[in-house]
């Protein structure tokens, strides 16, 4: 298959992951038989410091002109202090991009790999064999709803509200993923409070499943609950299914249990016209950005992603995921890996170093 991806690498560590993830990607796709049509566009102060501008209009205008964007980061905490509020990237570009584009699925897997358990701040035996998929609603929720201040300054209010359509376009996906894989499907409401995404999030879902995926395990979980059982026993869900605002701070907590944002992609779909989108989940990391030590493990797995959802080839996709666990089994690490109790044969790469260990195993 030959798709155009547009890569974005954005600011800090996003250039330096992106150009080391991009080999490999390059390669896996290629002994798959496809051919990516690479082009190269500017976002976030990277854009900024071009255009003065951190969304441009040539940026919108690469967007139209592909199929998948492979995204870096952006966002850099100092440069932000400076900049007014509706220019930040978060702002002008990565929430416009998702309502524009039509990202409504966000997946974002959490991973505990064989032999990393250590990195986890939770006990090994919790932390063991977690391998949990969000997919969190992307477009609607209190991010995209009305806004209101009043006159007096006395009061403000963010609305929530969600369409049928919307709650059963992110079930669908979470339950086609959940029925190929044979995987139970919790979903995350606050049904005992709330009405949109509460009662009606709940019947929807159980509308979906009854009609489109009844061989589909369902359970229903309420959001204070499901964020203590993230803690106590991970390993017992593997799809989750939840709102906008529920999914953004319980990804968060999520990613933590696996003890570095290095290793967690994430996927951002249109499942109406196909566009996608793939990043790592990470941030920018200022710290440690131009250094050649940031971890290009996320960019590489958001890359396997892109193979399995815009290439459509879970073969492909499958095998990067799996050069990613046999490197990491080789004793392959990153200094974000290293912390806990580093296996024996443990060596330390840098970014590229890391890419090359990835590509050995392909
Ligand atoms: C995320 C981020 C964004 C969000 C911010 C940067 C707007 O936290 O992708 O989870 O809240 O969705
Ligand atoms: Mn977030």
């Amino acid at each position: 298959m030959k798709l155009r991806v547009l890569l974005l690498p954005g600011d800090g560590i996003g250039p330096e992951i992106a150009a080391a993830a991009r080999g490999v990607i390059e390669l896996c796709a290629r002994k798959a038989g496809h051919d990516i049509a690479w082009s190269e566009g500017l976002i976030g102060y990277a854009a900024f410091d071009r255009h003065g501008d951190t969304m441009p209009e040539a940026t919108w205008k690469q967007l139209a002109a592909c199929d998948a964007v492979l995204f870096g980061a952006v966002g850099l905490p100092e440069r932000d202090r400076a900049t007014p509020p509706e220019m930040r990237p978060e702002k002008r570009a990565l929430l416009p991009m998702r309502q524009r584009m039509g990202l409504a699925v966000n997946i974002r897997p959490v991973r505990v790999y064989p032999g990393l358990e250590a990195l986890s701040p939770l006990k090994d035996d919790i932390a063991r064999g977690v391998n949990l998929t969000f997919y969190r609603e992307l477009t609607g929720d209190m991010y995209f709803g009305r806004r209101e201040r009043s006159a007096d300054g006395q009061r403000a209010a963010d609305e929530c509200a969600y369409t049928r359509a919307e709650i059963a376009r992110i079930a669908r996906s979470a339950f086609a993923h959940a029925g190929a894989a044979r995987l139970k499907v919790t979903s995350v409401d606050k049904a005992n409070v709330l009405g949109a995404v509460g009662l009606f999030w709940r019947e929807v879902v159980e509308d979906v499943q009854r009609r489109e995926f009844p061989g589909v395990e369902l359970e229903h979980c309420l959001v204070d609950a499901f964020n203590l059982y993230l803690f106590t026993r991970p390993a017992s869900f593997r799809i989750v299914l939840t709102s906008n605002m529920f999914g953004d701070i319980l990804s968060d907590g999520a990613a933590g249990i696996a003890g570095s944002l290095g290793l967690l992609p994430s996927a951002s779909l249109n499942p109406d016209n196909g566009f996608s989108l793939y990043e790592p989940s990470g941030g920018s990391a200022p710290d440690i950005a131009g250094q050649g030590v940031a971890n290009p493990l996320a960019m590489i797995l958001s890359g396997a992603l892109m193979l399995r959802h815009a290439f459509r080839d879970e073969a492909a996709a499958a095998r990067l995921e799996l050069a990613v666990e046999r490197a990491l089994a080789a004793g392959a690490r990153t200094g974000d890996l290293l912390r806990g109790a580093p296996p024996a044969g443990a060596r330390r790469l840098g970014t590229q170093g890391m890419a090359d260990a990835v590509a050995a195993f392909l």
